[in-house]
């Protein structure tokens, strides 16, 4: 094809492909004043290419002039570098947008702009049901969709530097769900006690004050770490001693003998007969050597029920059994207007957060699968890094575990993921590569950006360079739970629904001396009450 209408009409002619990556030689002026048509391709921009029986359609993901030397011989190339997306097909006479191609470009076909019907096309799609959470980038007035089954079902994760807009994004996506879904089961993970504004009256929030987990709930990994921690010296002999104390005592409660019944079954048992089965069990015993792994138990026990930071798994004496009551309020069922449980964990002591985590993570498992898939769950992470960390020697190994099972098998039961982090190169890579759908907004840290890069599916991951220009708010959404890999804008989120993201106001504060004269005192006497 010659003349200038072609050249009008389109960018330039196909050059090389390879996989679902082509690149586009760009028609240049004949004066050497550059790109010859009138409007130059950019990057994230979506092109068509017309090949027998479809259109094709591709990003941009790359604009380069190679080697300066060919400036010698002649004015230098212009190289369009593409991500084949996915195609129209001739023969469907909906003209509906279909991910993925079916017949490839060939060398010299023409590449072409697209206009707006074309991009709504793509975008928006009527055939799958879905929700709105933004506006995609080339063009603000085409919403930008997301597809709940596919976000959903299949784990999803929201990735950015600090301050890059991750919870207003988390809370744009969940908002739109449930603004469409209202009778939803989210549990979110809030370690920044930030999200109840993004909730209001849909969120029950649950914090160390209301907090009620008690220690029959714990798995015998937990209270391990609980009773035994790290630095005991015979950690062997203390386990094997509380795995038998507490079977007892759950049988002894649940007055049965019941082979059924072992320490891992969520029944409960009560302190006092496990001090009282210790002290029966160390009347065998004369030798200090002997009895030192029992009084360490009993001792532990004992100050777990006197620290009021544990008061929320070590209650009162009195033991009920009121699994049914906690189920219903942590998963909301009946959802009862609240379809979203935010546990603030920010005033949970870090050795103690750890154990909380694992046993919600590992509760919401349990429940999806004894609860037979019949009620599907969300379970969000904030600072996701801190509980699945990419570095085996960090981290508690029952939350890791926990967070994997879910990873990998969750799906099967109906338990969904969404994790959150600043840091997607400390999170661990198998945890982050069963995600299926990618937020990622502004990542300046080029170790980040290769992790990353290396995780995602090759159609779509060019715009991945774009990371670091981002701007608050601004995020490349690739996966399945997005039409087709893009430059997203998040919806505003009104002031008083943005979640409370906690920096400190210095300018404020460092502006006035006004601290009241009994604050100091205050602030000893609930360090000592530890409330
Ligand atoms: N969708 C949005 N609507 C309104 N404001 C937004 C939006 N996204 C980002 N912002 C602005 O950017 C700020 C930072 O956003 P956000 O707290 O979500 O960042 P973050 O990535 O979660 O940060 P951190 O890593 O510290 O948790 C917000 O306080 C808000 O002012
Ligand atoms: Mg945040």
């Amino acid at each position: 094809m010659d003349g200038s209408t072609a050249q009008l009409v389109s960018f330039g002619q196909v050059a090389a492909i390879e996989g679902s990556r082509a690149r586009v030689v760009l028609d240049m002026a004949e004066d050497g004043s550059g790109f010859a048509g009138s409007v130059p391709p950019q990057i994230g921009h979506v092109v068509s290419i017309e090949v027998e029986g479809a259109r094709i359609f591709a990003i941009v993901v790359g604009l380069r002039t190679p080697a300066t030397e060919q400036a010698v011989i002649g004015p230098p190339n212009q190289i369009m570098d593409l991500d084949l997306i996915g195609e129209i097909l001739q023969s469907d006479k909906s003209g509906r947008f279909r991910r993925g191609v079916s017949a490839f470009p060939r060398l010299g076909d023409r590449a072409s702009p697209t206009n707006s019907d074309d991009l709504r096309r793509i975008f928006v799609r009527e055939d799958r049901e879905g929700v709105r959470v933004g506006c995609v980038h080339l063009d603000n007035s085409i919403p930008a969709y997301v597809f709940t089954d596919d976000l959903l079902g299949k784990h999803f994760a929201v990735l950015g530097t600090t301050g890059s807009g991750k919870s207003c994004a988390l809370a744009a996506i969940l908002r739109g769900v449930l603004s469409q879904h209202p009778e939803g089961h989210i549990v979110i993970l809030d370690p920044h006690n930030e999200y109840w504004p993004a909730f209001g009256e849909l969120a029950e929030v649950i914090s160390p004050a209301n907090l009620e987990l008690p220690y029959w709930l714990l798995n015998f990994d937990e209270i391990k770490e609980l009773v035994i921690g790290e630095h005991s010296r015979m950690p062997e002999i203390e386990a094997s001693i509380l795995n038998q104390v507490i079977v007892e005592a759950k049988r002894k409660l649940a007055g049965s003998s019941d082979h059924n019944i072992t320490i891992d079954t969520p029944i409960p048992y009560r302190l006092s007969d496990v001090t009282r089965i210790l002290d029966d069990m160390m009347g065998k015993y004369e030798r200090p050597l002997e009895l030192a792994p029992y009084m360490r138990i009993k001792d532990r026990f004992a100050t777990l029920q006197a620290d009021r930071r544990y008061s929320f798994m070590f209650p009162g004496v009195m033991v009920r059994d009121d699994f049914v009551r906690m189920l219903s309020r942590i998963f909301r069922v009946p959802v009862a207007g609240k379809p979203v449980t935010i546990f603030d964990t920010s005033g949970v002591p870090s050795e103690i957060l750890n154990v909380v985590v694992s046993m919600l993570c590992r509760l919401t498992f349990d429940f999806a699968l004894w609860a037979d898939r019949q009620v599907p769950i969300l379970l969000v992470c904030e600072e996701a890094h801190r509980y699945a960390p990419a570095n085996d020697k960090l981290g508690f190994e029952p939350t890791k575990r926990a967070l994997a099972r879910i990873a990998l098998e969750g799906r099967k039961y109906g338990v969904s993921l969404g994790l959150v982090t600043q840091r997607p190169s400390e999170l661990a890579a198998n945890i982050l590569s069963q995600c299926n759908t990618i937020f990622a907004l502004r990542i300046n840290n080029q170790r980040d950006q290769e992790y990353l890069a290396a995780a995602m599916p090759e159609s779509g991951s060019g715009l991945l360079q774009e990371l670091p220009s981002l701007r608050a708010a601004e995020a490349i959404a690739i996966g399945e739970g997005v039409p087709v890999p893009m430059r997203i804008m998040f919806d505003p989120l009104p002031d008083e629904s943005r979640p409370r993201s906690s920096s400190a106001k210095f300018t404020h504060s460092w502006s006035k001396d006004d601290v009241p004269a009994e604050f100091l005192t205050d602030v000893v006497a609930r360090w000592r009450r530890q409330k």
